[in-house]
């Protein structure tokens, strides 16, 4: 296996030769923090939305609820628009306090985030680090809003500016009622949404890791306050084996509780999923997903307004007039318990996962080389990317040994066939052992080849990519082979 820092340049390398990820707009030199899913890396995206999907979703009859807990609870998905009214932001606090700490170099115009400065690098060369040239002129750090400003309608002026939503969440919160109005639901209750969401990094930086515009998968899970806690540890430990499930190896990924101080104000508790990235220093672990406990402060900020801490309490901030500086809705978002007889503003426990954060993830945990004897028994490396089946872009490969004799015939009828349940790839050109290792490449876990064989007693070889043993099988009996180690994966 490459060390770790040069694991990373061939992830990106295969990325882009065997059409995963790509620069976006490329042909005009890229635009920093942007990036395209090629053939390949679309159907992985596409694979990983889905498991998160089938498995927080449709499969939120968990059987690991912790006893004493109420033994199943309703998730719902929804999909929200990326552009909400401004003021979703104002009560939110995202319009006062999502920002970053910004660094300018008034000579070369460069920008950099202030806590970056020490692994940031001056585009003056010889390339050193921002502030270490003679004539390089730093600012002050100032704060620099994350999110994207547009204009609504034909006038560009402030009663028309909206922003580009930094996360999925508001949505959910903004549409807690119409929920429990019309999906019968009662608590606890889980909502979820996959969709874009935009930030205006200063430093865009490690691949897909950080970028401006990205994915997210997350879940507003609502539930009594007194059960909030068990439900956050519910949650936090079930996503950390949701990703050791698809492949993620335990020791490379882990979870992290914040400590107190490093908690929200409205908090009693947020861990960080995080993975041993390559990009990262020996030891070091990025952030790919957050669970966060954040009690009522959602549901009482579009309420009532922005919310700031006082003392041990969370209070509506008021502007020099009494009023408050960024009202709610003024809508009632509380939820009345029909066994109880109580009114009362749930909490949330809320999952927050990147898709393509998971994708580089995935990738590089995946990412193997090994070497392999090819036609005439001479060893000869290879690229493998062992992707966990449900997560492959391509299932399965379908080879006819050489273009005649029936053997295409026979492979067209088998990949049509095979093509109604999954995503196959046919594949008729260069030497058998060039298609398989272009097929590991991809991550496919199987590969069949009709052959001389196949067309006496009609039985095909079925080759395993992480084993590269090739087994004998009836054709008859493939489509059920498949299901057993695809589908029920
Ligand atoms: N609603 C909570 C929220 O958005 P977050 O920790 O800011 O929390 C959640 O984001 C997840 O979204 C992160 O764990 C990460 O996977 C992904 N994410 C955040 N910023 C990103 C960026 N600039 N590029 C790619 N993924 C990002």
């Amino acid at each position: 296996m490459p060390e770790k820092n040069e694991l990373m340049e061939k992830v990106v390398s295969l990325c882009k030769r065997r059409g995963f990820i790509f620069p976006s707009s490329e042909i005009y030199g890229g635009i920093g923090g942007f990036w395209d899913y090629g053939p390949f890396g679309v159907e992985l995206k596409r694979n990983v939305r889905e498991a998160w999907w089938q498995d927080m979703v449709q499969g939120h009859d968990d059987t690991t609820i912790p006893p004493g807990m109420p033994s199943a609870y309703a998730m719902v998905g929804l999909e929200t628009s990326i552009v909400m009214h401004p003021r979703v932001w104002k009560a939110s606090g995202h319009y006062d306090l999502f920002h970053d700490m910004l660094v300018d170099c008034r000579r070369c115009k460069a920008r950099f985030r202030a806590d970056q400065l020490e692994t940031s690098q001056c585009p003056e060369k010889p390339s050193k680090r921002p502030g270490e040239h003679t004539n390089c002129d730093l600012t002050e750090p100032r704060e620099f809003n994350l999110m994207f400003k547009t204009y609504i309608g034909a006038l560009v002026d402030p009663e028309s500016e909206a922003y580009l939503r930094p996360e999925t969440a508001q949505g959910m919160f903004t549409n807690f009622k119409n929920v429990l109005a019309t999906a019968r639901v009662k608590l606890p209750f889980g909502i979820a949404q996959i969709g874009k969401s935009f930030r205006n990094e200063i430093t865009p930086r490690n691949f897909t890791y950080r970028s401006r515009e990205f994915e997210q998968m997350e879940i507003e899970f609502f539930c009594r306050p007194e059960e909030s806690r068990r439900w956050y540890e519910y949650w936090r430990d079930r996503r950390l084996r949701w990703y050791v499930s698809l492949g993620l190896a335990s020791e490379r990924v882990r979870l992290r509780e914040h400590a107190a101080e490093e908690l929200s104000h409205y908090s009693c508790g947020t861990a960080d999923i995080e993975y041993a990235f390559p990009f990262l220093p020996e030891g070091e672990f990025g952030e790919l997903e957050g669970v966060a406990h954040r009690g009522g402060f959602d549901l009482r900020s579009h309420m009532e307004g922005k919310l700031v801490r006082r003392g041990e309490d969370l209070v509506v901030e008021t502007g020099p007039d009494g009023k408050p500086r960024h009202p709610g809705s003024g809508k009632d978002l509380s939820y009345f318990d029909e066994e109880t007889k109580e009114r009362l503003i749930p909490h949330v426990v809320e999952p927050s996962a990147g898709v393509d954060r998971s994708v580089l993830a995935f990738i590089c945990e995946a990412y193997s080389e090994d070497a392999i004897p090819d036609e005439s028994g001479v060893l000869q490396p290879r690229v493998v990317l062992k992707l966990h089946p449900r997560l492959a872009p391509v299932k399965v490969a379908v080879f006819p040994l050489i273009r005649k004799e029936g053997m295409p015939e026979a492979a067209l009828g088998l990949y049509r066939e095979l093509k109604k349940r999954w995503n196959v790839d046919y594949d008729d050109k260069g030497s058998i052992g060039r298609r398989y290792r272009r097929q590991d490449e991809l991550g496919t876990p199987y590969c069949i080849t009709v052959d001389g064989q196949t067309m006496e007693d009609g039985t095909v070889t079925v080759r395993n990519r992480d084993t590269t043993v090739q087994d004998r099988m009836p054709l008859r009996e493939i489509a059920q082979f498949l299901h057993e180690r695809l589908t029920a994966a």
